[in-house]
């Protein structure tokens, strides 16, 4: 359930605040006689306490998030990066971007990574695996991480869709090498665009933070004098995003929990009368969308969420641009064959969106009509 929903007073008023009560400076850095605060800074501390991790970086998009990700670990031309089938093409673009190939691995029944696919696909060139968390729920990560250590490759979590999935009640940037979220507007909080970087690890903190700032190592200032020893790019977030998304953090919590009320609603009137998505053990969902795959009147039943007001999301709404399989103009026809089976896959399946707009008697009502198709 985007935060969107949930923008109003708190978030103009923050705004407010920024350009009228404490000097305006839009930008992250310096100007330190001007300004009251430091907002992105405050937002990437906030994020780490909430998040459980050493370190967060602040970035201008989930998709920039990614590419800095890889570059810090030192991803390049001749490497392998291994992602999946269900999926966001910012992978695949930020895999491409640093000149290394992307390998497509299928889905098992969470519709996440398959960690028996995974073990066929890896190789002597394999340097990440990026595991990617589709709408709320994580992947079997037990096994995942278990492969990933025997190999001694690196895993990047995609948690773009699942800000705040665990797994063995553990945040997720706790059992891998990096984390990362997305803060664009149909996520689960949000500031416009922007993205965060999670990691405990203090060489790749302290890569990105300087990549995505041209390189600067900002020990020095008025910065006109700092030093730079890596050649970077500007992926910043400005002051702006900023303090909306620390707003949008207080409401987190709120969001998971209304998430989960609306969830159950549709898993309790449909889990008898459909095959519903696997949560793998010790995985714990953000409850963002519920996904089912109806045993017949598939199309009806599209027809009648649309009709309802909620639609379907990513399945099979916008199918094209969350499976692999349709990505011609980005990948290898090996990686479009890897890809078939996730499609024939998502295909059966039908994603509804969970609204904070919507009540739950609107779920419970939704539930009730869907029951007579699936009967
Ligand atoms: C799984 C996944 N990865 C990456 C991204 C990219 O995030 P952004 O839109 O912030 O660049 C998205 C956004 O839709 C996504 O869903």
């Amino acid at each position: 359930m985007p935060g969107w929903e949930l923008i109003d007073k708190k978030e103009r008023i923050a705004l407010n605040n920024l350009v009228k009560k404490e000097g305006g400076v839009l930008f992250a850095h310096g100007f330190n006689n001007l300004r009251k605060k430091f907002h992105v800074r405050e937002f990437e501390n906030e994020i780490s306490k909430k998040f459980k991790s050493k370190y967060s970086l602040a970035v201008t998009s989930g998709t920039a998030a990614l590419k800095i990700a890889l570059k810090s670990i030192g991803v390049k031309q001749g490497d392998e990066v291994i992602t999946q089938a269900f999926n966001f093409i910012a992978t695949i673009e930020a895999i491409l971007d640093t000149g290394a190939k992307p390998v497509i691995v299928g889905v098992d029944d969470t519709l996440n990574m398959c960690p028996n696919d995974l073990k066929k696909k890896i190789t002597k060139k394999t340097k990440v695996i990026i595991p990617v968390q589709m709408l709320g729920v994580p992947a079997d990560l037990k096994n995942i991480i278990k492969i990933s250590k025997a190999k001694k490759i690196k895993i990047i979590s995609d948690n773009c869709e699942s800000m705040g999935a665990k797994f063995d009640n553990k945040f997720i940037n706790e059992l891998v090498d990096i984390e990362i979220f997305s803060l664009d507007f149909a996520k689960t909080i949000t500031c416009g665009e922007g993205g965060l970087i999670l990691t405990n690890n203090p060489k790749i903190a302290k890569y990105c933070r300087e990549y995505h700032d041209h390189g600067h190592e900002n020990k020095i200032f008025p910065r006109g004098n700092d030093k730079a020893s890596i050649v970077g790019f500007n992926y910043r977030m400005t002051e702006m995003q900023a303090v909306i998304g620390k707003v949008q953090l207080e409401k987190f919590n709120f969001i998971i929990k209304e998430n989960k009320k609306r969830h159950i609603v549709l898993e309790n009137n449909l889990k008898k009368l459909s095959t519903i998505r696997k949560i793998p053990k010790g995985g714990v969902s953000i409850f963002d969308t519920f996904i089912f795959e109806p045993k017949k009147n598939r199309s009806q039943i599209i027809k009648y969420l649309s009709k309802k007001g909620f639609g379907t999301k990513n399945l099979p709404d916008a199918i094209k641009w969350h499976c692999s399989y349709y990505w011609k103009h980005a990948l290898s026809r090996k990686n479009l064959k890897n890809s078939l089976k996730t499609m024939e896959k998502l295909k059966k399946q039908i994603a509804i969106p969970i609204f904070i707009k919507k009540t739950v008697s609107d779920y419970e009502l939704l539930a009730k009509g869907l029951r007579v198709y699936l009967k």
